[in-house]
C-alpha cells in the first residue's frame, strides 16, 4: 500500500467509526419506539468503535466474539421469534413493559438484543473518569458518592449469582444499583426493580472468561476504564425532560 492509498483508507476507516457511532447512537434511541411502525425487523446497531478500541480492558477477540456472534444470534432469533405476533408494529418500550405476555423467545433474546444495543454506548475507548454535572450531583445526592456508588455497583456485579446484568437505573426518580439474571432488563414487566436503565454492565461469562477466565472482579474494575459518561449523563438528561414535560 502506498502512502497517498495508506491514507486515504486511514481515513474512510475514521469516518466510518464516526458515522457507526452516529448510527448506533440513532439506532438505540430508535429502537426504543420513536419509529416503531416502519420497522420490518430488528437491526443489530453498528458497535460505535472498532474490536480493539477497549484493550487493554477489553481484548479484541473477546469484543469480536461478544459483537459479532452473541449479540448477532440474539438479534437474529429475535427476529425469528416475532415473525406473526405483531411485535414489529411495536416500540421496544412496549415490548420490555409487557414482556410477560410474550413467549420466553422474545423475553430472552429480545433482552439480550436491547441489553447488548444499550451497552456497546455505555463504553467508549475514551472513557472513564467520573461523570460531572446533575449526574454527578444526582449520585452524590442517592449514594453519598461517588466512590460509594463504584462500591455498591461493583458488589451487586460480583455478587451476581450465574448470567445478568448490573444496572445504575432511575427508580421514582431516584437512582438505585440492581440486577436482572439472564438477559432481563429494568424497563421488563417481570423484574423486581423496573425503572430507566442509565448505565448497565454485562455480567457473562461470556463478556469476559476468555481475558479474564473466572477473575470477574478484574473485569468489572477494567470496565470503570471506558465507561462513557458522557453517554450516560446524555441518557439521564433526557430521562430528566421527558420527565418533566421539557421535551
Ligand atoms: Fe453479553
Amino acid at each position: 500500500m502506498d502512502k497517498r492509498t495508506f491514507i486515504k483508507s486511514g481515513l474512510l476507516g475514521f469516518a466510518g467509526i464516526i458515522a457507526s457511532s452516529f448510527t448506533a447512537r440513532g439506532m438505540v434511541s430508535r429502537i426504543l419506539g420513536k419509529n416503531a411502525k416502519r420497522r420490518s425487523e430488528f437491526i443489530q446497531p453498528g458497535l460505535p468503535y472498532a474490536f480493539d478500541a477497549l484493550e487493554p480492558y477489553i481484548d479484541r477477540e473477546s469484543m469480536e466474539l461478544h459483537y459479532a456472534k452473541h449479540h448477532a444470534t440474539y438479534t437474529q432469533k429475535f427476529n425469528e421469534a416475532a415473525k406473526g405476533t405483531g411485535i414489529f408494529e411495536k416500540s421496544i418500550r412496549e415490548i420490555m413493559g409487557n414482556i410477560s405476555n410474550y413467549p420466553l423467545a422474545i423475553r430472552n433474546n429480545g433482552g439480550g438484543y436491547l441489553n447488548h444495543s444499550l451497552f456497546w454506548n455505555m463504553m467508549s475507548p475514551v472513557g472513564g473518569g467520573s461523570p460531572s454535572g446533575i449526574l454527578r450531583d444526582a449520585i452524590e445526592r442517592d449514594f453519598g458518592s461517588q466512590e460509594a456508588f463504584m462500591n455498591e455497583f461493583n458488589t451487586a456485579a460480583q455478587n451476581l449469582f450465574g448470567s445478568g446484568w448490573t444496572w445504575l437505573i432511575i427508580k421514582d426518580n431516584k437512582l438505585v444499583v440492581t440486577t436482572t439474571q439472564n438477559q432481563d432488563n429494568p424497563l421488563m414487566d417481570v423484574v423486581a426493580d423496573k425503572g430507566f436503565p442509565l448505565l448497565c454492565l454485562d455480567v457473562w461469562e461470556h463478556a469476559y472468561y476468555m481475558k479474564n477466565q473466572n477473575r470477574r472482579k478484574d473485569y468489572i474494575s477494567g470496565f470503570w476504564n471506558v465507561v462513557n459518561w458522557d453517554y450516560v449523563s446524555q441518557r439521564y438528561t433526557n430521562w430528566q425532560k421527558r420527565n418533566t414535560g421539557i421535551a
